[in-house]
């Protein structure tokens, strides 16, 4: 799995992948198996963007390197603990009943479907053991509690989980322009809105810098599902480790679908650069630049 995530963010992936381990279960006890599936379904790869998005975030708006380690940190592993749930889940035989996943075989190929389930439980989970031990320098756990809530909401039925479900049960039916929107601004954007507004939070922005960010995050989630359902037709599976075809395998209806490719990649360039737009809005000066360079990396991507 290369690509175009240029020598930048490369770096940050692996820097975050090792601030993240701290926090991902691990035991030689009688759950070894668990932990183990939890740890394959975390470090088995990743390109990281969620907790890259809250850091960069939380940079942008003048977060304090003092508060990363002790406060950011458990949110970038609760983040991705998440994301990699939602994965394992995902992939499951009820589910998109996929195999391969960031070039290895899938969490439930490797060590069974019961495991499979049991792990995305699992990281569900600590992924909230992480964020709960964030520390504020004055002990009044605000900022954490304001991002936790977020956090809890954005997975959820009116997030994350319910993108999915409206995602199975249209699954093999036609779906509306509407209906389609409503699921990606779920499945996949929701986290993507949690992510930057938990940075957001966490770097003490007013809640009016929190919604401009939920604004920016809401395009940048549809066009990045746009780019993944595009690869799906357009990639090879050696390129992007997980099976192509998968969606017109399992009859999705796709944004694809719904308008072609190349209305699809024009959507994708228009909603990013209406998020750089936003993003230009806001008081954040050179510290924005790294965020805005990974949201117009996304565009196009091969990964
Ligand atoms: C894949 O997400 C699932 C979608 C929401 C489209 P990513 O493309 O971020 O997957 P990884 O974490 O890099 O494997
Ligand atoms: C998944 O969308 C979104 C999630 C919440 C996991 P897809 O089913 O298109 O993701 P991939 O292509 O399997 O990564
Ligand atoms: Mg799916
Ligand atoms: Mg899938
Ligand atoms: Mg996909």
């Amino acid at each position: 799995m290369s690509g175009n995530i240029g020598a930048e963010q490369a770096a940050l992936a692996a820097e975050i992948t090792e601030r993240i381990r701290r926090f991902v279960p691990s035991t030689d006890d009688y759950q070894k198996l668990l932990t183990e599936a939890m740890e394959y379904s975390v470090f088995n790869g990743g390109k990281r963007i969620r907790p890259m998005l809250l850091l960069l975030t939380f940079r942008a708006l003048g977060g304090s390197g003092a508060e990363e380690t002790p406060l950011v940190d458990p949110f970038l592993a609760a983040i991705e603990m998440i994301h990699c749930y939602s994965l394992v889940h995902d992939d499951l035989p009820a589910m998109d009943n996929d195999n391969y996943r960031r070039g290895k075989l899938t969490t439930h190929a490797k060590y069974g479907h019961a495991m499979g389930i049991l792990a995305g439980d699992g990281l569900l989970n600590a992924a909230f053991e992480a964020a709960l031990s964030a520390e504020e320098p004055d002990c009044s756990g605000r900022r954490t509690v304001k991002a936790l809530r977020i956090l809890a909401a954005k997975a959820g039925a009116y997030g994350m989980v319910g993108g999915q479900a409206v995602d199975v049960e249209m699954t093999g039916k036609p779906m509306s322009e509407g209906e389609l929107a409503f699921v990606y601004r779920l499945k996949t954007g929701a986290l993507l809105e949690a992510a930057m507004q938990v940075g957001a939070v966490l770097a003490g922005a007013s809640d009016e810098v929190v919604a401009k960010v939920g604004e920016i995050a809401s395009r940048v989630g549809m066009a990045f599902q746009i780019q993944d359902d595009i690869l799906d037709i357009a990639s090879t599976t050696e390129e992007l480790g997980k099976p192509v075809g998968s969606d017109e395998k399992n009859h999705k209806t796709t944004y694809v679908t719904i308008h072609g490719m190349r209305a699809s990649r024009e959507a994708e360039e228009r909603l990013s650069t209406e998020a750089l737009a936003i993003l230009a809005g806001l008081p954040c000066g050179a510290a924005g630049e790294p965020l805005a360079r990974l949201i117009s990396s996304l565009v196009g991507r091969t990964v």
